[in-house]
């Protein structure tokens, strides 16, 4: 497993449309690991690519960016030892973005301006315009992301296909601890009590599905009550709300459906979600 810093070497290293790669901000954990294990999988012979590179467009002023746990060398151990991978590429921002980055990709509104997009304005453009160039250095054949961030995913799946990028995009399932909480960098934040605690998120989408699957369809009364009741547990809920799987609009009938949150549990944004 090679290290590259620099856009040429990995150019070099990696010819255009053969690498399989996971986009990441690096401090790795076992679901990061997972995508990793999936693009060796989907194709055996081609080089794994894993960027960890910590994003500064996609972060508002007052979030964690000059927080976000910057852990490159931990990361390198941990992919050498489960061996998939053959490149980790580790821009520096100088690498990445050595004039402000002016040129930008906006994605359309009615994906881009709900949910996540919402309450963090800009940050699906963030997401894009790094995606794009990270995809114009790798020039992947394919690249694998988490239905953690579900609507990133379907974002990217968006922007591939509306700019003809090709580039085989592929969504794997949430990995969580043996308690049912979704594997974050961010829960490096959490204490251990509020990592208790932290399940109530998953538990409040579950029961939005359940009482769906129950007859319920009062979807808003639906949602401000799970919305209160997690509010009475001490979170400051963002939204929970469920969604139609392909393309988030409002739950109806006869689609399949997810249920989708984000809340702060102390200083710490979680976001979450349950397919039915
Ligand atoms: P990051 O939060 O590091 O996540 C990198 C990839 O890992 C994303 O595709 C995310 O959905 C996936 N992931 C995170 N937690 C997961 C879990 N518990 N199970 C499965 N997959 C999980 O998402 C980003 O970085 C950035 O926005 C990025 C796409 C790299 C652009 O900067």
């Amino acid at each position: 497993m090679r290290l590259i810093h620099s856009i040429a070497e990995l150019r070099s290293a990696v010819g255009a449309g053969r690498a399989a790669f996971v986009p990441t901000m690096g401090n790795l954990h076992d679901g990061h690991l997972a995508l990793v294990a999936r693009a060796r999988e989907l194709a055996p012979q081609a080089p794994v690519v894993v960027s960890c590179f910590v994003n500064r467009l996609q972060f508002l002023p007052h979030e964690d960016f000059d927080q976000y746990p910057r852990t490159l060398q931990a990361d390198c151990e941990r992919l050498a030892a489960q061996g998939a991978c053959d490149f980790v590429f580790a821009p520096s921002e100088a690498e990445l973005y050595p004039e402000p980055q002016g040129f930008k990709i906006q994605p359309p509104k009615e994906l881009a301006d709900i949910l996540e997009g919402q309450f963090r304005p800009g940050f699906f453009t963030g997401v894009c315009t790094v995606v794009a160039k990270l995809f114009q250095i790798v020039q992947p054949q394919l690249a694998v992301f988490g239905k953690k961030d579900y609507q990133q995913l379907m974002v990217i799946r968006r922007m591939v296909e509306q700019m003809a990028m090709p580039i085989a995009i592929h969504g794997l399932d949430t990995a969580r601890s043996p308690q049912g909480l979704a594997l974050s960098s961010r829960n490096a934040y959490l204490s251990e009590a509020h990592k208790v605690q932290a399940l109530q998120l998953s538990a409040a989408l579950k029961a939005l599905i359940a009482e769906w699957q129950n007859g319920l369809r009062d979807r808003e009364r639906m949602e401000g009550e799970a919305i209160d009741r997690l509010a009475a547990q001490g979170w400051q809920p963002d939204y929970l709300t469920l969604r139609c799987q392909h393309d988030l609009s409002p739950a109806r009938e006869g689609q399949a459906l997810v249920a989708l949150g984000a809340a702060r549990l102390g200083s710490t944004r979680l976001i979450d979600n349950i397919e039915a």
